[in-house]
């Protein structure tokens, strides 16, 4: 059952505003609660991210299932190299070992692959390795998966203002057509709807520094189980949740 059948199945549907209400195109997710996944069962840190690594793997499934034409997943801050030495390795490992492991499988199942974030704090061979990922699946039209590593949104927005100032100190921008949709094509997403849907998982309720240009009119769904526990259940019942919400982008209805 796709998002759209939620739609139909919500208890408002028929209704004007429910006609007007959409399937959730772009699902962004904040994949929180690894460390706190280990706590509760007495493990260290790292085997919350390994557990966590499981659950992308299903997210993806999920979303393709689901009929989500893009997932984004927050995987990386870039406050999160402010992380113990330790911990940041541990999660460089897991990301490194992800890219060896599935870009093969996600490749034949039609997964297209794009990374946003500062990939040059990673070393060498992961920038090679992400770099390789985006040029094997540029051909995929399934799923659309952009991945946030090292990714900040305040930065973002900042190396976009540069450029655009670079353009207009270059003769090529006239300061008089930098709108809206001229500087968002500075940013890392350009070319990328905006999210409709942010769903964060393990009950804290922010955005850390995640897609603030871009959210400004998506829902936010907060869930309260850790990211380790997130599964087609939790995915389905916040697209259902998004369903079941009026959006107004600031207009009057009826
Ligand atoms: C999310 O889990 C993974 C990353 C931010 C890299 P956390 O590591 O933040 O887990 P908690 O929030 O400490 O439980
Ligand atoms: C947000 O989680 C970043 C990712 C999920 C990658 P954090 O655990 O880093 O966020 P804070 O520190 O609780 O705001
Ligand atoms: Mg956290």
């Amino acid at each position: 059952m796709g998002p759209a059948s939620t739609v139909q199945t919500d208890e408002a549907a028929g209704t004007p505003a429910a006609e007007g209400r959409a399937a959730a195109r772009h699902v962004a997710i904040i994949m929180d609660g690894n460390g706190r996944w280990a706590a509760a069962r007495g493990l260290p840190r790292v085997a919350g991210h390994r557990a966590g690594v499981q659950a992308v793997r299903r997210a993806i499934e999920t979303a393709s299932k689901l009929g989500v034409e893009w997932l984004t997943l927050y995987a990386f801050s870039s406050e999160n190299w402010r992380r113990p030495i330790t911990e940041v390795l541990d999660l460089t490992g897991l990301l490194r070992h992800f890219l060896k492991s599935e870009i093969a499988e996600l490749k034949a199942e039609g997964v297209r692959l794009r990374f946003i974030g500062d990939r040059a704090r990673f070393e060498r061979d992961i920038q090679f390795d992400l770099g390789a990922a985006e040029r094997d699946t540029a051909h995929n039209t399934r799923l659309n998966l952009v991945i946030a590593l090292s990714y900040g949104a305040r930065a973002e927005i900042v190396t976009a203002a540069r450029a655009a100032a670079a353009a207009i100190a270059a003769g090529t921008l006239d300061p008089a057509d930098l709108d809206e949709d001229r500087f968002a094509t500075f940013l890392s997403t350009t070319g990328i709807p905006d999210p409709d849907l942010i769903i964060r998982t393990s009950g804290e309720q922010r955005l850390s520094n995640f897609l603030l240009w871009q959210c400004a009119y998506a829902e936010l769904v907060f869930l309260d189980l850790l990211w380790p526990d997130f599964g087609p259940e939790a995915f389905s019942a916040a697209l259902a949740e998004f369903a079941r919400r009026e959006r107004r982008f600031g207009a009057r209805l009826g």
